[in-house]
């Protein structure tokens, strides 16, 4: 073989290569959103089960996302970890992400709860940030589980990041997470501490909000929405 063949036939290998790991990137983002689908259904049925035996829905809304491809890039990198399909897996936990928002702080630990005592569900981390909020005031029940998902020919386990909060928590968190978008922004200081003086009104909040609807509830003998 002359040299140009060779180079030619390396340049084959390599771009045959790629082309399998974009192959193998896009079933992989495909396994992460079933995943995600799995983990959004089971608290669907949690919520649909609550509300017939009670006559209250706990979950308000879910919400869920794919990681970008840039942002998982960026972590990546911010670990020093190469770009390769194994690493994904391996590192990045929150690939997938299903957001839960409740009405009540109890109802966040009620639906945590259920989820983790499921069989199939192996509960990797818990980092509860209501009992020990962030020192900026963020304040949620963070799950990182895994999930079996079943395909055509083969059962994979995929890791889902479950973040649960109230709708006040999912609020403060939403207009939070714009300042680190923001380059230089004026009077910083005096923003992060007004978020965090809101932040811990809204748990202060939270706690009423409870304790109003569990004085109702033992009053009319009844759950209230
Ligand atoms: P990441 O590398 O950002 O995923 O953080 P981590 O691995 O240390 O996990 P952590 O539980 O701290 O945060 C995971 C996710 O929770 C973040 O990607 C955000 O979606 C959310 N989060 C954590 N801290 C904050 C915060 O201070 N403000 C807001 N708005 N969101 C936060
Ligand atoms: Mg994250």
């Amino acid at each position: 073989m002359g040299v140009g063949e060779e180079q030619a036939e390396a340049l084959f290998l390599r771009s045959k290569e790629m082309m399998n790991t974009m192959i193998g990137y896009k079933e992989l983002r495909m396994r992460y959103a079933c995943a995600m689908k799995e983990i959004r259904t089971k608290f669907d049925v949690l919520n649909t089960e609550f509300n017939v035996l009670y006559q209250r829905n706990p979950i308000k809304f879910i919400k869920s996302r794919l990681k970008t491809t840039t942002s998982i890039g960026d972590k990546l990198d911010r670990l020093d970890i190469p770009f390769s399909l194994a690493n994904i897996e391996k590192n990045i936990h929150d690939v997938a992400g299903v957001r839960v928002i409740c009405a009540y702080v109890d109802d966040i630990y009620a639906v945590a709860k259920t989820l983790i005592q499921q069989d199939d569900i192996e509960l990797i981390a818990r980092k509860d940030y209501i009992a020990n909020p962030k020192p900026n005031g963020y304040r949620s029940l963070h799950l990182i589980v895994r999930v079996p998902v079943f395909f055509a020919n083969e059962t994979r386990k995929m890791t889902v990041e479950v973040q649960i909060r109230t709708i006040a928590m999912d609020f403060w968190a939403s207009l939070e997470h714009q300042l680190k978008y923001k380059q230089e922004i004026a009077d910083e200081k005096r923003i992060v501490q007004e978020l965090k003086e809101c932040a811990d009104v809204i748990a202060g909040t939270d706690a009423r909000m409870l304790e109003i609807r569990k004085s109702l509830e033992a009053a009319t003998g009844e759950q209230s929405e």
